[in-house]
């Protein structure tokens, strides 16, 4: 029996030190001590050690070290009574009641009336699902969509007869209070008082905390009408946000496998875990949350979630990327073909084909390119919008070397400069910012190269001098450009600035020319100009090879003409690789 005197004394005899730092810490023994790289600070050999006789820990790199209690409030961020809660209720420790305030002892025994009311439900709507002759629609639908007895009975699913006040009735006889009903969400209220079933005319899950508790519950009509699912509302007991259905009997097998697969619905779940699949749980509907991250992170580093291979299914991949990375959490994604749910797809295929499945799923990033490169055109528009949905994750990422790695990744994918995303991150630039950013390349290629070079020189003069003394007029074919460069050089040799260039030039077109770039707005922005430059004068390398090679070759010059064209793969080789 546990001391409620001294619950931490409890906890700390319950929560084996290992084993909790265990899960979060890959951890070694060595000599008489556990070792592992620290959580706290960056490091690539371990100095973080364990003890387990003392069930204290100390990390000889940053100084770091406590008890159970201190590394998880460290770890998690928390406060101590926080920490005791979570330890507590992980090891199943009864904590005693909050004795030091009235509205803390009422707000205790709220919810344990709400346990109790949520208990008395579940065994009702069970109850009439597996014997009584209401149930029958439930059995039914049940037996339809493949459920067995045993998930029947393990899960207490239920069915809610089509009644106003069955469950109503059947409190009256237990002498609860309808109010405390509602308040777990169980009744709503009648407009001219009084109150009513909530759910009826529905097979009824309901939704256990880690001690098996039922916190909460959902409802599904057994046709298609809507809403197909009713969900108990947030109450003391039930926040939807930091629970995973079917957690308390997968979190064993989650720790022994250390893999997670979360799934979206009721059904889902409880079908993969019939089908012997038991490291499953369900975020019932809603976005995933950090929260339901960092339970889970307390048994496993590794998570394969299943997105919907459509829009909201990628919006949702996206969302939650961050999340993951920042929990330090790998997560893949598997989508499955066909656009079955995992409850159609085993079902129909079998467990041994979902388990070869989600051997090939991918990292979550890379599921998110995919998807975005595959459904969009990628044109400017298309990365402009990609782009525009990925700054703000990517500003979420708290890890500044996690972040470049994958903004790396996506200019790989995208072929979007990684400049660009990294002034879109330091400027917290928004979408249409972006768009200005991007319709100077697409101007680029509207105006072609002669005006691009023109673009460069006339808003970067200062490079200018880059190109005196080479040969540029080979790449501008536009004599009326030529014309106006050569102006520029000039002016800015001898007076060091671009000051009524136009006076210069004689011809009206040239005016004309100069004029619509000096109004354009740069093509290239300031991080790109190097770049660019070395482009053009890579160009005229080339072209200057390519002339050479003209000219050895109608001279017959053969050795020549082989030195030039080995040059000039080099040079293609190395733009390349730029
Ligand atoms: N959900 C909900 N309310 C809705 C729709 C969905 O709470 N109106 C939640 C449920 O937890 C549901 C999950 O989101 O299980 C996934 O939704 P959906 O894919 O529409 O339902 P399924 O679980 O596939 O339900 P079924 O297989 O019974 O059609
Ligand atoms: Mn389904």
């Amino acid at each position: 029996m546990a001391d409620l005197s001294n619950p931490k004394e409890e906890v700390k005899k319950a929560a084996d030190i290992i084993e909790v730092i265990g899960q979060y810490v890959q951890l070694k023994k060595r000599g008489q001590n556990y070792i592992g790289l620290c959580p706290f600070h960056s490091e690539r050999s371990p100095s973080f050690t364990v003890n387990q006789d003392k069930q204290i820990y100390h990390c000889f790199g940053c100084g770091r070290g406590g008890d159970v209690f201190t590394f998880w409030m460290e770890y998690h961020n928390l406060s101590f009574p926080q920490s005791l809660k979570d330890l507590a209720e992980r090891y199943n420790i009864p904590l005693p009641r909050d004795r030091d305030s009235f509205a803390e002892r009422k707000k205790t025994e709220l919810k344990e009336l709400l346990y109790k009311i949520n208990d008395l439900a579940g065994s009702y709507f069970h109850n009439i699902l597996v014997k009584s002759d209401n149930g029958r629609p439930g059995r039914d639908y049940f037996s339809g969509r493949h459920l067995s007895q045993e998930t029947i009975s393990a899960f207490r699913l239920g069915y809610a007869i089509r009644k106003w006040d069955g469950l109503i009735n059947y409190l009256g006889s237990k002498n609860i209070s309808l109010d405390i009903g509602a308040k777990a969400g169980l009744l709503a209220p009648k407009k001219g008082g009084g109150y009513y079933d909530r759910f009826r005319d529905r097979i009824i899950f309901p939704i256990f905390d880690l001690n098996h508790q039922i916190i909460g519950f959902g409802g599904r009509i057994l046709d298609d009408s809507l809403p197909k699912y009713i969900n108990s509302p947030e109450t003391p007991i039930y926040h939807k946000g930091n629970c995973l259905y079917g957690l308390d009997s997968a979190f064993k097998n989650i720790r022994e496998r250390g893999l997670a697969i979360i799934v979206e619905g009721y059904m889902d779940m409880l079908v993969l875990r019939q089908h012997g699949i038991s490291n499953v749980v369900a975020t019932l509907g809603t976005a995933l949350t950090s929260d339901q991250i960092r339970r889970l992170k307390g048994y496993t580093k590794d998570v394969v979630v299943l997105f919907d291979p459509d829009d909201p299914g990628r919006e949702a991949a996206l969302k939650s990327f961050p999340l993951f990375l920042n929990e330090g959490v790998s997560a893949k994604v598997l989508v499955l073909p066909g656009g079955e749910d995992p409850d159609s797809f085993v079902n129909r295929y079998g467990s041994e084909k979902f388990k070869e499945l989600l051997k090939g799923a991918a990292p979550i990033f890379d599921f998110y390119m995919d998807q975005a490169l595959a459904h969009m055109d990628i044109g400017v528009d298309g990365k402009i919008k990609i782009l525009g949905e990925v700054l703000p994750i990517f500003m979420d990422v708290e890890q500044e070397a996690t972040r470049s790695l994958y903004v790396h990744r996506f200019s790989e994918k995208t072929g979007i400069n990684e400049a660009i995303v990294q002034e879109g991150l330091r400027h917290k630039t928004n979408a249409s910012q972006l768009k200005d950013r991007f319709y100077s390349a697409q101007d680029l290629r509207k105006y072609g190269s002669d005006l691009q070079f023109l673009n460069l020189l006339v808003h970067y003069p200062e490079r200018i001098d880059h190109f005196r003394d080479q040969e540029w007029e080979l790449i501008v074919s536009d004599p009326e450009i030529v014309k106006i460069i050569r102006v520029l050089m000039e002016k800015f040799t001898l007076e060091g600035k671009l000051d009524r260039i136009e006076e210069f030039l004689d011809s009206p077109v040239a005016k004309e020319q100069f004029r619509v770039m000096l109004m354009s707005k740069p093509f290239y922005a300031e991080e790109l100009v190097s770049q660019a430059v070395r482009e053009f004068e890579e160009k005229i390398a080339r072209v200057k090879i390519s002339k050479s090679i003209r000219k050895a070759s109608s001279e017959g010059d053969i050795e020549m003409l082989n030195r030039l064209i080995k040059a000039k793969q080099d040079l293609e080789l190395d733009s390349k690789r730029t």
